[in-house]
């Protein structure tokens, strides 16, 4: 089976890369590499030992897109290629609808064209807004805070509205919690620029130096120690989740939707001890005020995935902190060394 990755080179795109070509699975990767380096895709051929082909495209190209699905023939697709960063999207909600929907709309029609109709798409447990309870089961409301959020779920519907049009298509719609970790060979991993957005590579930035203490955004949440909760995955895990879906249900027909989570909630301050213990170094913090738009606790129930794809994750909180660490210590500075 053969699987067109876009959005290959990033963070999740990479690792998924890696269980795909371990799998057995023939891939080609496309990528613009707006958010990525070409190293990680070197990287992926020395840990598995394998080549695939890389086509260095926007998906915002709808011709050079189409020149791809007709130099190789895909079984299937599964679709990373976004811009994901929640605060940058409130600055440039044009420039986020336009590359996400945009970008989608075109490889969906391209599919088509192409007789493609199995993908997988990367979608977020953002698509929840602030959950009414816990844990989050996947028919609860929808709504977002943010234009990238609202990208989310804008796509999500257009896949719903293209199989209502189209039942040849299988489409699975995969909410992703919170993937941190990396390959536990240090080779790849989250390489954000500037200063990181997201709790884990701020933590991994602060245990090795880079940056001087981390400021944890509030301690007044009705959680167990006032800190966010929130349901960390290993991104191996999360990139098996993929090979499962294109597994059990490329050629089934549908929409199918699944929470990609643990279904365990660790606050801030578990997450920081966590890391000190995995790292051997101290993280520094001070608690700040709140981040804006930020919700109190989330996590999954993952019980749809495990019953619906034989899917859970294996991986626990010291083995994402401990992959996390040996990524940070064998790449400083991310794919930049
Ligand atoms: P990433 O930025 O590391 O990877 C995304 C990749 O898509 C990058 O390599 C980027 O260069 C590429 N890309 C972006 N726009 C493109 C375009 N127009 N054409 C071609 N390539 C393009 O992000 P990630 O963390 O690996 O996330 C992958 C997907 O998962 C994204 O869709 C993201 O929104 C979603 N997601 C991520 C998280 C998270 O916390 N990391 C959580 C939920 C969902
Ligand atoms: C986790 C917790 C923060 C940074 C975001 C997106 C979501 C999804 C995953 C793509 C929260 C706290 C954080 C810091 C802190 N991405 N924190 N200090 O906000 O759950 O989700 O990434 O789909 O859409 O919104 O993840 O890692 O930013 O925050 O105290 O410097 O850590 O308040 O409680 P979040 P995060």
């Amino acid at each position: 089976m053969k699987i067109l990755v876009t959005g290959g080179a990033g963070f999740i795109g990479s690792h998924t890369c890696v269980e795909l070509l371990e799998g057995g699975y023939e891939i080609s990767v496309l990528d613009n590499l707006s958010n990525s380096s070409e190293k990680s895709l070197e990287r992926i051929k020395e840990i598995t030992g394998k080549d695939f082909k890389f086509y260095k495209a926007d998906l915002l190209d709808y011709d050079a897109v189409d020149k791809v699905f007709s130099s190789e023939k895909f079984d299937s697709v599964i679709h990373f290629a976004g811009l994901k960063a929640v605060g940058e999207s409130v600055e440039k909600p044009l420039t986020y609808y336009h590359n996400n929907i945009t970008g989608t709309l075109n490889l969906l029609s391209i599919m088509r064209k192409h007789g493609v109709y199995n993908i997988v798409f990367s979608s977020s447990a953002t698509v929840y807004g602030s959950p009414k309870s816990l844990p989050i089961k996947e028919d609860f409301p929808l709504s977002t805070t943010n234009p990238y959020g609202s990208t989310k779920l804008m796509i999500e519907g257009i896949l719903q509205d293209l199989y209502t049009a189209d039942n040849n298509f299988s489409i699975t719609i995969l909410r992703y919690f919170n993937p941190i970790g990396a390959h536990k060979s240090g080779k790849i991993g989250e390489d954000p620029k500037g200063i990181p957005n997201n709790l884990m590579p701020y933590i991994q930035q602060v245990a090795i130096g880079k940056l001087p203490q981390l400021s944890v955004f509030g301690d007044k949440y009705p959680t167990k120690d006032g800190t966010g909760v929130r349901d960390y995955i290993h991104v191996v895990d999360l990139s098996l989740a993929h090979v499962k879906a294109v597994e059990k249900k490329s050629g089934h027909p549908g929409v199918y939707i699944y929470n990609v989570g643990t279904g365990n909630g660790y606050s801030v301050l578990e997450m920081v001890k966590a890391f000190e213990k995995a790292s051997g170094r101290e993280v520094k913090y001070k608690i700040c005020p709140n981040r804006p738009g930020d919700i109190a606790a989330c996590y999954a129930d993952a019980s749809k995935a495990e019953k619906e794809l034989g899917w859970t994750a294996k991986l626990d909180l010291e083995d994402m902190c401990r992959d996390g660490w040996n990524w940070q210590v064998n790449n400083p500075n991310g794919y930049a060394d």
